[in-house]
């Protein structure tokens, strides 16, 4: 039978792999399970496994973080034995980290064939480092399954054969239907009423100093009318500690990356989301939660044209009124896109292994 090795290795990876290895699991598939190690911090990891019912790794590559070529060369080395060593018949990677393109690309010259779940998005900004890991995890993937129709659209005009296209629907969703009945608010003294949710970890918000300094001034300025949760990512806690800013005030509640169980409680509850997370504006949505998004563009305009999404683009000043209409009940209506609904990682194996 065929033999899938998966690989994961930032946070939102866990949430896409985690539908195909339990349905691959209940057909019996053999499998194996490589981290790279990219995130490495219990809050950035290992909560994840023990929340969404993971197995643990079958290996751990304990790479570290790095600059880009550093990180996603040291997978590289060390991915190649393990994967020469397992023999799988298609390895599995996940969404646009560094982890994905690394470990597409030792594949691609073994011949060993490769699928790529989260195939298509297209932000069609090359100053992201994601887009670039897209592109070239999509022209390497032997099989590409597609959240939404606008991924089709982009791998087909980008020339990739339609044979290879296969849309699911999108398996962080059958993360999040899986576990909402089990999302747990977690306590955040001085979090009684009403609250705006944020997460920022992009590099074009949170490496400019200026840049920084004035999203920190503006929900400083918002925490002044209702409690503001954000839970830092690492990246950003370093660069806020570089400014001085990484202290929590009375209302500006910045708290460690939580556990998946216990942000997706409050996405569910929070009255505006800010944010600049690809998986977030997609959670909003299918939560039916105003997302207000800090990023001139998106890969996923499904969020947008579907759901309860907004762009501010580049310019902070639109941060503000844009979270005031969703707080006066002025945002955006949403529906939920086709093919998000819990079962994209049954569509992904039925293809893989037909019962
Ligand atoms: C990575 C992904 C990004 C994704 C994000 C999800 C790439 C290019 N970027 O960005 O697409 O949206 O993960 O969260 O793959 N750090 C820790 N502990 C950890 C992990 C990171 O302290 O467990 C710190 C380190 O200082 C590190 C920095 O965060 O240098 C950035 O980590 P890295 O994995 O390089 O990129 P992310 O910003 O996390
Ligand atoms: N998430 C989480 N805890 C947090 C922040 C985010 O569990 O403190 C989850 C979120 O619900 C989503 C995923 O992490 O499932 C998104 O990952 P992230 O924002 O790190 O990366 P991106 O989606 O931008 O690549």
């Amino acid at each position: 039978m065929t033999r899938i090795l998966h690989v994961v290795g930032a946070r939102p990876n866990f949430m896409k792999a985690a539908p195909a290895v339990l349905a691959l699991r209940t057909r019996g598939v053999p499998q194996v399970l490589v981290h790279t190690g990219q995130h490495y911090d219990a809050a950035m990891s290992d909560i994840f496994f023990r929340q969404l019912a993971m197995p643990a790794p079958d290996h751990n590559l304990e790479v570290g973080s790095g600059s880009h070529a550093a990180q996603t060369a040291q997978i590289m080395t060390r991915f190649e034995p393990v994967v020469l060593r397992e023999k799988p018949d298609l390895v599995l990677v996940y969404g646009d980290v560094n982890s994905t393109v690394a470990a597409a690309l030792v594949c691609a010259k073994l011949g060993i064939r490769i699928g790529h779940v989260e195939a298509g998005l297209r932000s069609f900004d090359r100053t992201m480092p994601e887009e670039i890991n897209r592109l070239v995890t999509d022209q390497l993937a032997d099989l590409l399954f597609t959240p939404s129709e606008d991924g089709n659209r982009n791998l087909v005009r980008e020339g990739i054969d339609p044979a290879k296209i296969h849309l699911v629907g999108n398996l962080m969703i059958d993360t999040l239907v899986r576990l909402l009945p089990a999302a747990c608010r977690p306590e955040l003294t001085g979090v009684n009423g009403a609250y705006a949710l944020v997460t920022l970890h992009r590099p074009s918000n949170v490496d400019d100093a200026d840049r920084l300094r004035q999203l920190h001034r503006i929900l400083t300025d918002l925490s002044g009318e209702l409690a503001v949760v954000f839970p830092v990512h690492p990246r950003t806690r370093r660069r806020l500690g570089e400014l001085g800013l990484d202290a929590a005030s009375s209302a500006l509640h910045l708290v460690d990356p939580l556990g998946y169980l216990e942000f997706l409680a409050l996405q569910r509850d929070a009255r505006v989301v800010v944010t600049d997370s690809g998986g977030v504006q997609e959670e909003t949505t299918y939560l039916g939660v105003p997302c207000v998004t800090v990023r001139p563009n998106t890969e996923r305009p499904v969020t947008v044209d579907l759901g309860t999404n907004i762009l501010v683009g580049d310019d902070l000043s639109r941060i503000r009124p844009a979270v005031d209409a969703a707080l006066q009940g002025r945002a955006k209506p949403g529906v939920i896109p086709p093919l998000w609904d819990g079962h994209a990682g049954d569509r992904l194996a039925d293809l893989l292994v037909p019962r």
